[in-house]
């Protein structure tokens, strides 16, 4: 069972360094953490309120965003080139480090 960090800033600028087992999404390693994002979907790209900014040095080594990914996205506020839905990103020793920014709420 690998373990990785990565790095949250919160929305009032604060930086959260968390750890997450292999395979886990990052929505979710955010959300057990105590740190406010809604994932009222529970996962299932459904809803985009675990919206993200990746960091520009980490968004190349993402995976893509799938076609559902990316309608979320469409229906989304405040996104931006580098917004990301956090629950379709999976932890992994190539995101070990990942940087990211929880967006504003969408209400
Ligand atoms: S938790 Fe709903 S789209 Fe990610």
């Amino acid at each position: 069972m690998n373990i990785y960090t990565i790095h949250v800033t919160d929305r009032e600028g604060n930086s959260h360094t968390l750890e997450g087992i292999e395979g886990w999404r990052v929505m979710e390693i955010i959300r057990d953490n105590d740190l406010p994002i809604k994932a009222e979907c529970g996962g299932a790209c459904a809803c985009a309120t675990c919206h993200v900014y990746v960091a520009p040095e980490w968004q190349g080594r993402l995976i893509p965003p799938t076609d559902e990914e990316i309608e979320m996205l469409d229906e989304a506020y405040h996104v931006e080139k580098n917004s990301r839905l956090s629950c379709q990103i999976l932890l992994s020793a190539e995101l070990d480090g990942l940087e990211v920014t929880l967006a504003p709420e969408m209400d």
